[in-house]
Order: structure tokens, then C-alpha cells, then sequence
């Protein structure tokens, strides 16, 4: 399967993210970062590949739990021409060392109960715990010790798992936290966050 999006064109096998509205969303609002830019959970590589090929100058590190889709993303970077990027497989911060200018994610976050879970690697693209904040929660505790001062944190967030929490913690952390876009589908309505802390 590919997916095009704004001059970048990814392919995926079966065992890994298909780019869909919740990926634009993100690609679409990080794509003019500068600095250096970390992507969690990277899928297809996508978001990493459009900022890393509208900003050559741009070191950008993706991540992903799941080395199928490193190894995707990886071929998915050559194609397009994206040699500025550097993909470490990691469970969000744990294999990654210093600070970013911009951090991305759009994490798992469907609620998904232990029946409902499937195997393989693809099950952490979606699961995200009973209440959706599984992977989320973690990375809402994380991040802020690998954002520069001045960094930007993009999110996507869904209607199903809570955004006002995901708010209230940024803001309970002294981030100043808005939505930059809300997109609503039929069983959901998605938001792009962005969050700075205040200074
Ligand atoms: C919803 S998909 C998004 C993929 C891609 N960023 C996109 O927008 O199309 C979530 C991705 O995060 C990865 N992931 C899940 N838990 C993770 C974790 N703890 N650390 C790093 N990556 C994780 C999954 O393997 C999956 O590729």
C-alpha cells in the first residue's frame, strides 16, 4: 500500500501504520520546523520524511518500538530522497540521549480492551489501554526532560482518549498548550496540539 502527501510518497507492508488522516495532521503541522526534531512512534515515516525533505538542514531521529517499521520507514527515507534522518528503535525515550527542538508523536490511542488486542506489531499502532492514555500518559511524563527550552511538542490527540486531560497536563507542567487543528469524522474528532513552555 502507498499514501502520497504533499510531494512525499511512503509505502507500507501490512505490519505497519497506514498513513491516514491522523498522520497529514501531523505531518502537515511539524513539516516547517527547524532544529533538531525527534519523531516518536514514526509508522511509515511520513512526518520525519516531510520535515526532514522541506528542511535539509534539519537533523531529524525517528523512532519506533517496532523494527518493521524502522526498517520501512528507513527505505521509505531513501526513496523520497531524506538522507538527514536517523531512525533508533526505542520505547519512546528509552534509547534516546539529549534534547530537541521540536518532538512529535501520534501516539496509540484507540481504548482497547485485552480481547480486542491482536498480535504482532502492528497492535501498538492502536492499543492504547483501556482508557486510550496507556503510551500517552507515559509520554506526557517523559518528554519534557528532551524538549528544549524554546521546543515545540506536537500531538495528535482523538476525541476518544480524552484531550482535556492531555491539556490539563501540559498545562498543569507550565506548557502553554493549543489546538492548531480539529478534524471531525465520523466516529471521532481528531486534534492537532501544539504545546510551548511558558517562559
Ligand atoms: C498511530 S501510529 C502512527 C505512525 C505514524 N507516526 C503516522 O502518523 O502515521 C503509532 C506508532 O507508534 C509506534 N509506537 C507505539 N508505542 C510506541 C512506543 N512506546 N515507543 C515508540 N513508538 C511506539 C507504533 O509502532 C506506531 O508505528
Amino acid at each position: 500500500m502507498s499514501h502520497e502527501f504533499l510531494g512525499v510518497s511512503v509505502s507500507v507492508t501490512s505490519d505497519v501504520y497506514e498513513p491516514a488522516e491522523d498522520s497529514e495532521l501531523l505531518a502537515f503541522h511539524s513539516r516547517n520546523l527547524k532544529g533538531k526534531i525527534l519523531e516518536i512512534g514514526t509508522g511509515s515515516g511520513l512526518a520525519a520524511i516531510l520535515n526532514a525533505k522541506t528542511n535539509p538542514s534539519n537533523p531529524v531521529f525517528a523512532t519506533d518500538t517496532s523494527p518493521t517499521a524502522l526498517e520501512c520507514a528507513r527505505k521509505n527515507a531513501e526513496s523520497n530522497g531524506a538522507r538527514n534522518i536517523l531512525f533508533v528503535q526505542s520505547d519512546l525515550f528509552s534509547n534516546i540521549r539529549g534534547k530537541f527542538d521540536a518532538i512529535l508523536f501520534n501516539p496509540p490511542y484507540l481504548p482497547t480492551s485485552a480481547e480486542e488486542r491482536i498480535s504482532g506489531p502492528l497492535n501498538r499502532a492502536f492499543d492504547g489501554g483501556e482508557d486510550g492514555r496507556e503510551t500517552l500518559g507515559r509520554f506526557l511524563n517523559e518528554f519534557q526532560a528532551h524538549l528544549a527550552p524554546r521546543g515545540t511538542l506536537i500531538l495528535i490527540q482523538s476525541s476518544l482518549n480524552s484531550p482535556e486531560k492531555t491539556l490539563s497536563s501540559l498545562q498543569s507542567q507550565g506548557f502553554s498548550a493549543s489546538i492548531l487543528e480539529q478534524r471531525p469524522f465520523f466516529f471521532e474528532i481528531l486534534y492537532c496540539i501544539s504545546a510551548q513552555r511558558i517562559m
